[in-house]
């Protein structure tokens, strides 16, 4: 998983290079470079590290050409170093590629070219691709990337550049996101589009199996065997300036203030005007269909496997129709029980995660109806899914992700009450008094958002402490294990999560004196059983922190050392609401370690590798 960028036409192709990496590197920052063709040549500049190292080496000797590649890494074959950083090139250094993917038999094509005299100096699967493409080369580079891809296996979106025909760049997708950026006399490829959006809002996506050639003026579109597709141009309307910081110290922090607009935008237009119903017109799942289902997984990686634990539980509640919960590189192996009246459910902020894709496959290779839930409308998942609700987070750049986690709860909420509807489970009062709880949310987040000092102080309190427990019941167990990710992911403090009642079946044992322990006490109907597992944590030493509701707080107090008042929603809402203490509180604690926020270490934000 990395990004990749390519130019051609009359701009510095260094900075645009470098400026679409920067946008990047969410997909991978441990290495980068950029292959330009100058007057001298082909040329390659790259480094290990962030992108500045890359700069840096570039500010003393820039490379000035019309046509250029670049590539953002996130190491798979091979460490992070300057010789397995893309582009890689071949031994007459005529040609240059940069990937994103896996080429599953590279081991095999590495063989075979050693065995015909060419020589390795990466570990890595991509230079395998860049002594295939020299080898097939016979005067014309469209060919011999069509040549080079006929022996390769696996995952790759590719970007070729050759010295001998420079007037042209060329796009590869198998498997990995691409799209082509178009301008006026010049043109673009980028791994998604906010690398682009600097310069141009026109884009066509690249489905599996297509390629492109560039020029300055011209696009073609053709399928990897050669035959020639044409494409509906899409005019992106995302707002540059939303792609960036906006004032915030971090991405990760904009983007937890970004959450009351996030929830107002994912609402939109799906509930009806007199506030008593959900609408989903974007669905093609019909009412029979819905009355039929039988059973639902929600499969998902990570965080947004986490809003799938909320989501699918809101469901169940609501709909009482059975839900299994998978994450999704496990869910291909374990031989799940899918029928034609089995609905999958998919949840992915990036929609390109890949082993999310490939469970959706699997789902819809067994007859399922699989329903995306997602932030990317154009991504892989969007496109394959049956069914999609877009989350209307807008882009999200931090790798730790927070709005589009609680738009996903959105979405999940929308979706259970148009079920609970549709299959007659719930009556038009309960739906209509939950959907104005859910009107109420975003005053709800931004009235705590206004006041986060006692949560950053309780920050840095705990970012002393090397280990620490988030404990709850029900809906708030979830939100417990999306707590701890949180922190664990940018602060590197390790924490569990656990269900309150099952501390004391082994785990209590690590609760000594002074330990923080976080307990989630939202869900009422299990309230006083949350406070017998505290006051179990308690008798053994632990710091206890409750968030609650105001009313609660008082008599929280008698029982733990600390309490944070969250706004008063109904149980199965209460999840988003929740969990931003606890982004902020990763958040806090990671900026008093000192640790890079957005980018976490050894961690990406879009995994398009199983
Ligand atoms: C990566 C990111 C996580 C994310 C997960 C799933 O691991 O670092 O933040 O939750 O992928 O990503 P998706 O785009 O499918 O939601």
């Amino acid at each position: 998983m990395c990004g990749i960028v390519g130019y051609i036409g009359k701009r510095d192709t260094q900075s645009v290079l470098i400026e679409g990496l920067k946008k990047l590197e969410y997909r991978g920052y441990d290495s980068a470079g950029i292959a330009v063709y100058t007057p001298e040549g082909l040329k390659i500049t790259k480094s290990i590290g962030r992108l500045a190292n890359l700069e840096s080496k570039l500010e003393s000797a820039p490379l000035v050409g019309s046509a250029g590649i670049g590539h953002t890494r996130w190491a798979t074959h091979g460490k992070p170093s300057d010789v397995n950083s893309h582009p890689h090139t071949d031994r007459t250094q005529k040609f240059s590629v940069v990937h994103n993917g896996i080429v599953e038999n590279y081991l095999e094509l590495k063989d075979e070219l050693i065995s015909q005299g060419y020589t390795f100096v990466s570990e890595t699967d991509t230079e395998v691709i860049s002594h295939l493409v020299a080898r097939e080369y016979d005067g014309d580079i469209v060919k011999a990337v069509q040549k080079a891809i006929s022996h390769m296996r696996g995952a790759f979106a590719l970007g070729v550049l050759t010295e001998y025909e420079p007037n042209k760049l060329v796009a590869v997708r198998q498997a990995s996101p691409l799209i082509i950026g178009i301008g006026e006399g010049e043109n673009f490829i980028g791994s998604d589009i906010p690398a682009l959006l600097n310069y141009t809002r026109k884009v066509y996506i690249l489905n599996d199996g297509e390629m492109a050639v560039l020029t300055p003026d011209s696009v073609e579109l053709m399928t990897i065997e050669g035959n020639f597709i044409s494409r509906e141009m899409i005019n992106v309307d995302w707002d540059e300036v939303t792609a960036e910081k906006g004032g915030f110290d971090h991405f990760m922090l904009k983007e937890i203030h970004e959450q009351p607009k996030a929830y107002r935008d994912t609402m939109r237009g799906r509930i009806d005007e007199t506030g008593r119903k959900v609408i989903m017109p974007e669905l093609k799942l019909t009412p029979e269909q819905i009355r039929n289902i039988r059973n639902i997984h929600v499969v998902a990686c990570g965080t947004a496997y986490h809003a799938g634990l909320v989501g699918g539980s809101v469901i169940e509640q609501l709909v009482r129709i059975p839900v299994a919960f998978d994450v999704a590189s496990e869910y291909r192996y374990r031989s799940p029980l899918i029928t034609p009246e089995t609905l999958v459910i998919v949840v992915s902020q990036s929609g390109e995660t890949a082993d999310t894709l490939a469970a959706l496959r699997e789902a819809q290779a067994n007859g399922a109806h699989v329903l995306a839930i997602t932030n990317v409308v154009g991504s892989s998942i969007a496109r394959d899914a049956n069914d999609v609700i877009a989350t209307l987070a807008g882009p999200e750049i931090a790798v730790a992700s927070t709005k589009a986690y609680t738009s996903q709860l959105i979405a999940f909420y929308l979706f259970a009450l148009y079920l609970a509807e549709v299959r007659g489970t719930q009556s038009e009062a309960e739906i209509a008094h939950i959907i104005a709880a859910m009107q109420a949310l975003p005053e709800q987040v931004e009235s705590m958002l206004a006041n986060t000092d006692s949560i950053k102080a309780y920050a840095e309190q705990i970012s002393k402490h090397p280990n620490l427990f988030f404990i709850g019941r029900g809906l708030d167990y979830a939100v417990a294990q999306e707590g701890s990710l949180k922190l664990k992911e940018i602060s590197y403090i390790h924490s569990e999560a656990y269900a309150a009642g099952e501390l004391k079946h082994g785990t209590l044992a690590l609760i000594e004196e002074g330990v923080p322990v976080i307990a989630l006490v939202t869900q009422e109907a299990v309230m006083e059983k949350t406070v017998s597992n505290i006051k179990e944590v308690k008798a053994r030493g632990g710091d206890v922190m409750a968030l609650t509701y105001e009313e609660h707080v008082a008599d929280m107090l008698k029982s733990v050392d600390q309490a944070f008042a969250i706004p008063k929603t109904l149980p199965m809402l209460a999840p988003a609401i929740s969990v931003v203490p606890l982004q902020l509180l990763a958040y806090y604690a990671s900026l008093a370690l000192g640790h890079d926020v957005d980018k976490p270490r050894n961690l990406a934000k879009s995994v398009t590798v199983e």
